[in-house]
């Protein structure tokens, strides 16, 4: 019995990553080392399609790969590694240029957003071809499940046509993979405006959990999160944005499901459940900063686990590379 093979890659933040990253994706890639042969990469070659420093970047790619480890994933049950130790992730990407339509290319809706944001004419060129490396990223390991956000599924579909394409003019190459949207993600939003995903570019600071931070101010986040003037404990997305977050985290760490939440709650008001989750979050992130400061402050350990991870990786890479480039006549 052979488990089905993941595959997914995460952007080296700045810093921390924050708590809709960890609820959103990171714990998913926990559970899926249980269930398939899972690969996870901190994605640099894709964090310089916009200008980084170089110090900085080094700096946090280490930094990410030690949170990943210290949320959960287990080299023994993963491989994990760093995409620019893997060339073939250039070298496939390259391929998969060549096979994709400039206009099909142009209709990623990723990259009308992303270089929205910095101007058109600064945008690179990586930047607007970065879904094409990306399909290169889950073909090299003819991964069978991609664990995405809807905002990736045009992504998937684009590997799929891609994998396809090369299937049918070259021969049978490629694993056509499937996204594995999770159904039951949590969507985590701002505490400070419960209608907008939390995110790293957050209007205000004071609404973003990051896991890094002093846990002191964090909990000092929860107790001050906006709710609203009502003061029942209920979840609705609609009419109760703040609330439904609370509860949303609240059970995402805890386990406990939503409705046994608003039955514990009830008669309680927005107080206690702010408190209790300000205490929750400190008990959950406590070892967390524990276990990133060892794998930082052990730098052979680190290395030695991305070493292996990245040895692992190109072992199935450079195979799949191997036959692509045969089959192309190169
Ligand atoms: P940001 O939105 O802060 O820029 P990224 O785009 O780097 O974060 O996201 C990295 C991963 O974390 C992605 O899989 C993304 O879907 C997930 N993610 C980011 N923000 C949230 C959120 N608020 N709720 C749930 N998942 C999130
Ligand atoms: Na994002």
């Amino acid at each position: 019995f052979e488990r089905p093979r993941a595959l997914s890659g995460i952007q080296p933040t700045a810093g921390s990553f924050h708590l809709g990253n960890y609820l959103g994706a990171i714990r998913q890639y926990v559970a899926l080392q249980e269930s398939h042969d899972a690969f996870y990469m901190v994605v640099d070659l894709h964090a310089i399609t916009v200008p980084q420093d170089p110090a900085e970047l080094r700096a946090n790619t280490r930094l990410a790969a030690a949170q990943l480890l210290a949320a959960g994933l287990d080299p023994e049950r993963c491989t994990l590694f760093i995409q620019s130790h893997v060339p073939e992730h250039a070298q496939l990407g390259w391929v998969m240029n060549c096979i994709t339509g400039f206009g099909e290319a142009s209709r990623m809706t990723q990259f009308k957003d992303k270089s929205a944001k910095q101007g058109a004419d600064r945008a690179t060129v990586g930047l607007f071809t970065y879904p094409i490396l990306q399909v290169a990223d889950i073909l090299l390991y003819q991964a069978d499940a991609v664990p995405v956000g809807e905002d990736q599924r045009q992504h998937i579909e684009l590997t799929r046509d891609l994998a396809e394409r090369f299937n049918g003019r070259y021969g049978p190459t490629f694993t056509v993979p499937a996204p594995h949207i999770v159904r039951e993600v949590a969507k985590i939003y701002d505490l400070q405006d419960p209608t907008a995903k939390m995110s790293k570019s957050a209007a205000s600071p004071k609404g973003l959990v990051n896991l890094l931070d002093d846990p002191k101010v964090s909990a000092k986040k929860f107790r001050s999160a906006v709710t609203d003037t009502d003061t029942v404990i209920r979840y609705d997305e609609k009419d109760k944005p703040g609330v439904s977050n609370l509860l949303t985290i609240h059970s995402a760490l805890t386990g406990t499901g939503i409705p046994e939440l608003e039955r514990q709650y009830e008669g309680k008001g927005y107080g206690a459940l702010k408190t209790d989750l300000a205490d929750i979050f400190v008990e959950w992130v406590t070892p967390f900063h524990e276990r990133t400061r060892e794998y930082l402050g052990d730098p052979e350990t680190l290395d030695s686990v991305l070493a292996k991870g990245a040895e692992k990786a190109r072992a199935v890479a450079a195979e799949t590379l191997a036959a692509a480039y045969d089959r192309m006549g190169l």
